[in-house]
């Protein structure tokens, strides 16, 4: 039997009302269609701890299609994948919930138990990772908020353990070493003993190395979205785990110092900065490849399957940080034309690396400022004013409004009235009509 204690005061407490209304509205179908419907995996487990999580995973002790499917008639979107007998709802609001039915590896059980779960809630639970994300919380109005834990996660949560399982957790599938130093480090938990054996024999034996390039991309990229990515490889450096992946590789100092800067502008900045539109990671990536050699950093692109653009990101961040300190270095003033004009034509992600990895303090003053500011900077007139001035139709109209635009960052107009007057000052009678 499993360890079952009720956490519904838990959820009034720290859920936000939003969470809890679809959650019952969720449980309530699941009971009029006699199913058992459950939260799990890490929602319960920060749910427990405090800590935020609107990722919301249902397990259907049934049959989850049916119930997906019964919400199309509620107006919400959905998608199946019959295969795996899983699916998506998304509700009017935009709200995700994604479900999945229990397996049931050995027999079928007639649903709607009296009990509050059955084998084959367990052994869904059983095929996860560690014991703290293997817990589930019935969402049923009947048992509502009764929690389920057939393998001490309560325990190893107050213990702030991280323990697997079974002993062949990470040879069934070896990205869990990556998630176990990730969680670790993240949620400041201990390793247990055992699993920490079992983790690091995984990385000796050469299992994770055997993962593919794909995987290895989106568990890098899940490190690279923490709010603290630096701990985590250093952990991972200390572990053995980057040298095992990629044998040219070699994180330092260097790279931990550039990364924690990485962090520290994001957060500090984080409104002000441009969307970089699924390059985030890759500022954080050049600054892992930064201390290797160039061979090393070449074969962890190609082990990534990095696209060609994002190959070249990473190379010009590397490549082009001695001409960026050169340009934007410098004692004397340097007019922020000149610094847009530089920066303008690299992508953000190159120029929120070159501000974190340069040790001048110059150059990334420089370069927060047009990353948060100078971007954004557009002269009050448009196109069509310029035409209006009376100029012709054609590419001096984009050479005008290049050169106020520059005007503008170097302070020299403020009003509309003073770009009107730099315009006609500037772009005297001859190119008029
Ligand atoms: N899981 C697993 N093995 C993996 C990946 C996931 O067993 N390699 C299980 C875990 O139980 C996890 C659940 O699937 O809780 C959901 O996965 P995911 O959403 O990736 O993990 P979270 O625990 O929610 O982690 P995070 O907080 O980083 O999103």
């Amino acid at each position: 039997m499993p360890w079952t204690e009720n956490v519904a005061s838990t959820m009034a407490q720290r859920l936000k009302p939003w969470v809890i209304s679809l959650l019952a509205k969720l449980g309530g179908r699941a009971e009029e269609m006699r199913l058992k419907a459950y939260i799990v995996g890490g929602f319960v487990r920060d749910l427990l701890l405090g800590r935020e999580n609107e990722d919301l995973d249902v397990v259907i002790e049934g049959d989850a299609i049916e119930f997906i499917k019964s919400w199309e008639q509620d107006g919400c979107r959905v998608a199946i994948h019959k295969k795996f007998k899983t699916g998506t709802i998304v509700f009017p609001d935009g709200k995700k919930v994604d479900v999945a039915t229990a397996r049931r590896e050995f027999y079928e059980y007639p649903v709607a138990q009296p009990s509050v779960s059955s084998d084959s809630l367990k052994h869904d639970l059983y095929r996860r990772d560690y014991t703290v994300n293997a817990m589930a919380i019935s969402i049923n109005c009947s048992t509502w908020g009764t929690l389920v834990d057939y393998f001490g996660g309560r325990q190893d949560l107050k213990k702030k353990l991280l323990r697997v399982l079974h002993n062949l957790s990470f040879v069934e599938d070896p990205t869990r070493v990556i998630r176990g130093i990730r969680l670790e480090q993240r949620l400041e938990f201990t390793i247990e003993e055992n699993t920490f054996r079992l983790l690091v024999n995984c990385i000796k034996g050469g299992l994770v190395s055997l993962l593919s390039g794909v995987r290895l991309r989106s568990e890098l990229e899940l490190i690279f979205k923490e709010d603290a990515p630096y701990k985590i490889v250093k952990r991972c450096t200390q572990i053995g785990l980057w040298r095992s992946l990629f044998p040219g590789l070699n994180p330092g100092r260097d790279t931990i110092k550039i990364m924690r800067r990485i962090s520290f502008f994001k957060r500090r900045l984080s409104g002000d900065l441009p969307s970089m539109a699924g390059a985030d990671w890759l500022p954080y990536l050049s600054a892992l490849v930064s201390e290797s050699h160039r061979d090393g950093m070449l074969s962890v692109l190609d082990r990534l399957h990095v696209s060609d653009k994002e190959r070249a990101i990473v190379i010009e961040s590397i490549d082009g940080m001695g001409s960026a300190e050169h340009i934007l270095g410098g004692r004397g003033e340097k007019p922020n034309s000149r610094i847009y004009e530089f920066l303008s034509k690299v992508h953000p992600a190159i120029a929120l690396y070159w501000a974190a990895a340069t040790n001048r303090w110059r150059v990334r003053r420089r370069i927060l400022l047009y990353l948060t500011r100078l971007r954004k900077i557009e002269p009050m007139l448009i196109g069509r004013d310029i035409l209006d001035l009376g100029y012709r139709e054609g590419p001096m109209i984009g050479y005008i409004l290049k050169g106020l635009r520059n005007a503008r960052l170097d302070g020299l107009v403020e009003t509309r009235e003073e770009e009107i007057e730099w315009v006609l000052k500037n772009f005297p009678k001859m190119d008029r009509k």
